[in-house]
C-alpha cells in the first residue's frame, strides 16, 4: 500500500498507520484527507489486519487542518472545499467511529484542532506524557469547526471542553488521561512499546467478537434502550452466524472442560 502522505506498516495483524508530512507537522491536507480515506477502505477487508493504530511522523501527531492548503488555497473553490471538507469530517469521524476493526490513535506530539477528531473517532488512545494537546482555532480567531466541537461533546465534561476550547490554552499527555480525552499517558520513550503491545492484545481476540463489542457500545448511545436491547440480540445472533458460534462451542465449552479461565485469561485458541 503506498501513499503521498501515508506510511503503513503491517505486523502481528496490527497496521501502524503513520500521517506522514513532518516538514508541515503532520497537517491533514486535502490529499492527506484522500489518502486516509484510501488507506481505511483497504484495511477494512484486509484478512491480516485486525486493529490499525495511527500516529504521527516523527516527533508530532498532527497539527490539525493544513491551514494553507484547504482553508485559504480552497477559499474561492467551494464545491473542492466541501468535498474536502465532508472527506475530513467522514473518515475521522464517522469510518473510526464505527470502523469493523479497533482503531487506537497514538499521540507522539503535537496534536492541534482538527486532529482532536482523529482522536476522538478513535475507540482508544495513548500518548506521550509530554505531548502537547491545543484546540488552537480560538487563537487565530476560528472556532472548533467540522466534527471537533461534535468530539469534544461527545468525550469530553463541559467545563474542560469549554475551557480548552475557550482559552486555547495547550496540556500535555497526563492532563488528557486525567481529563478522559486519552486512556493513558505514557512516558516517551516508552509509548510505541505500550501502544503496540495493547494493539497486539487486542489482535489476540476473536475478531467477530471485536467487531461486535465495538458495534454494540456505539450504535447503543444512539438509541432508546428498546431498540438498544432489540439490537442487542440481533447482534448476538450476528455473531453466532459470523464465528460458527465460537463463543458459546469453544470460549464456553472450553471452559466447562477445564481447560482455561476467562476470569483471568484469553481463549488459548
Ligand atoms: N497547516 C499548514 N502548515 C502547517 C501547519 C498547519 N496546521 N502546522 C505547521 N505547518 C507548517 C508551517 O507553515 C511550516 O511550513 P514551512 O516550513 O513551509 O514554513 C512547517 O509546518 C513547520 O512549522 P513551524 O511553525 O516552523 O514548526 P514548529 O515546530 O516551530 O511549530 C506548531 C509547530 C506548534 C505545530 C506550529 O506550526 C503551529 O502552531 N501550527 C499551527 C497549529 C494549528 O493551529 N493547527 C490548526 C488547528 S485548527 C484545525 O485543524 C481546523
Amino acid at each position: 500500500m503506498q501513499f503521498e502522505t501515508l506510511l503503513i506498516d503491517k505486523k502481528d495483524e496490527v497496521a501502524l498507520i503513520t500521517l506522514n508530512r513532518p516538514a508541515k507537522r503532520n497537517a491533514m491536507s486535502p490529499q492527506l484527507h484522500r489518502d486516509m480515506t484510501a488507506a481505511l477502505e483497504q484495511l477494512r477487508d484486509d484478512p491480516g489486519t485486525k486493529v490499525l493504530v495511527i500516529t504521527g511522523a516523527g516527533d508530532v501527531f498532527c497539527a490539525g487542518m493544513d491551514l494553507k492548503e484547504f482553508f485559504v488555497a480552497l477559499k474561492d473553490k467551494p464545491a473542492e472545499y466541501e468535498a474536502v471538507w465532508k472527506l475530513a469530517v467522514e473518515w475521522r469521524s464517522r469510518t473510526l467511529r464505527y470502523y469493523p476493526k479497533p482503531v487506537i490513535a497514538m499521540i507522539n506530539g503535537y496534536c492541534f484542532g482538527g486532529a482532536f477528531a482523529i482522536v476522538e473517532g478513535c475507540d482508544l488512545a495513548f500518548a506521550a506524557e509530554d505531548a502537547t494537546f491545543g484546540l488552537s482555532e480560538i487563537n487565530f480567531k476560528l472556532f472548533p469547526g467540522g466534527s471537533v466541537s461534535k468530539a469534544l461533546a461527545n468525550l469530553l465534561r463541559p467545563r474542560d471542553a469549554l475551557y480548552y476550547g475557550m482559552t486555547g490554552d495547550t496540556f500535555d499527555g497526563a492532563e488528557a488521561a486525567r481529563i478522559g480525552f486519552i486512556n493513558k499517558a505514557f512516558p516517551k520513550a516508552q509509548l510505541v512499546e505500550q501502544t503496540l503491545a495493547v494493539a497486539r492484545k487486542i489482535a489476540g481476540k476473536d475478531g467477530h467478537a471485536l467487531r461486535a463489542t465495538k458495534e454494540g457500545y456505539r450504535y447503543s448511545l444512539e438509541m432508546s434502550w428498546d431498540a438498544a436491547m432489540n439490537f442487542a440480540m440481533a447482534k448476538e445472533l450476528e455473531l453466532v452466524q459470523r464465528q460458527n458460534d465460537a463463543w458459546r462451542k469453544d470460549g464456553i465449552g472450553d471452559f466447562l472442560q477445564g481447560k482455561y479461565r476467562p476470569g483471568l485469561e484469553s481463549h488459548p485458541g
